[in-house]
Formats: structure tokens, C-alpha cells, sequence
């Protein structure tokens, strides 16, 4: 009988990874040109200058979230965050109550916590054309193996799910 050789599977976590231009200019239209925008999740910076370079006030300074937004007068928060904690993350944007826009697993909408704090919200989910592929170190990867869509709050989009 043949043997079958099972596959070694390790995770690990690695939150590191950027957003592109592309990714952002999906939504340029959604996001109003004269709000200030806020991402709080560093990395390498990328977002906040994709951003700039998009016409949009960011704020982004290499620290932690939890500690620190109190200090930033803000319109929308806008980020790629770190998808291993984002229970945490919503939990905190829940206290915040401002409006937010977030890339995050598809996954996410069904999570109790996501359900708990948000389900009669004003939220809409953005899905985008195609899976959408981050970066590493700047280079541009393709073999993100999971779905990621926009999750905004209270950007008064009126519709529960735009697709684009
Ligand atoms: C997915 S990356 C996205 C970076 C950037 N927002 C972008 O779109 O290119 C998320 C980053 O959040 C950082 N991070 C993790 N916990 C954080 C915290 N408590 N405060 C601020 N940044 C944090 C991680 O180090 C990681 O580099």
C-alpha cells in the first residue's frame, strides 16, 4: 500500500504585510477628500503614503494604537490592521465610535465579536472585483490565500454591501 506523505502546516503569525496603491484607489471615491484620514498600524508606512500621495491628510505614527489614538483629532480611520488581533481592534473602534474603513478576512463579518458590537450598525461591506494581494519588504506578493473586504463604520454609504 502506498504511504501518504501529510503535509507540514505551520502557522505563523505575521501581521507585516502593506497595502498597495491599487488597493486603495479601489475606494478613492467612497472616502471624502476633505476628511482626515488616520492609520494607526505602522509597518513600513505605506498607507498613510499612498495616501498623501493621493491628495488625503494621514496621520500615521510608528507607535501603539491602544495607547495612543487619543492624541489624533480624526475624521475616518482608515488601515490594513493587523489581522491577528482584531477582536481587539474592534472592540477598541467600538468604544471610539468614529467612522472607520478596514481591510480585513472576509471572515471577520460572521465572528461574534464583529456580530456583537456591530449588527444593527451603520455598516457596509465594500468587496472588491478580484482577491486582493498585499506587500512584503515592497514587493508586490500574489498568493494571499484568503478573501479580504473593506468593512467601513458610519461612512454613511446607505447600502449593506457595495461591490466594485
Ligand atoms: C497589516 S500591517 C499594515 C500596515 C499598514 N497599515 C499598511 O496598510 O501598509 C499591520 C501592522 O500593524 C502593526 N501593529 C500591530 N499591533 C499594533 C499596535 N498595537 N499598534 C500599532 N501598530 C500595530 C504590525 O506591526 C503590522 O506591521
Amino acid at each position: 500500500m502506498m504511504s501518504v506523505k501529510q503535509h507540514d502546516v505551520s502557522f505563523k503569525k505575521d501581521d507585516d504585510y502593506e497595502t498597495p496603491k491599487y488597493i486603495w484607489e479601489m475606494i478613492l471615491k467612497l472616502v471624502p477628500r476633505d476628511k482626515i484620514l488616520y492609520d494607526p498600524f505602522y509597518c513600513r508606512g505605506n498607507t498613510a503614503s499612498v495616501m498623501k500621495e493621493l491628495g488625503y491628510e494621514c496621520i500615521h505614527e510608528d507607535e501603539d494604537f491602544f495607547t495612543n489614538h487619543h492624541r489624533y483629532e480624526y475624521d475616518i480611520l482608515l488601515s490594513n490592521p493587523p489581522f491577528s488581533i482584531k477582536k481587539k481592534i474592534f472592540d477598541e473602534l467600538k468604544k471610539i465610535d468614529k467612522p472607520f474603513i478596514l481591510i480585513v478576512p472576509v471572515s471577520t463579518i460572521t465572528k461574534k465579536y464583529f456580530m456583537d458590537n456591530y449588527r444593527n450598525d451603520d455598516i457596509t461591506i465594500i468587496i472588491p472585483p478580484k482577491r486582493m494581494q498585499f506587500m512584503k519588504n515592497g514587493k508586490q506578493l500574489k498568493e494571499c490565500w484568503f478573501d479580504t473586504v473593506f468593512i467601513c463604520y458610519k461612512m454613511g454609504l446607505n447600502e449593506k454591501i457595495i461591490y466594485i
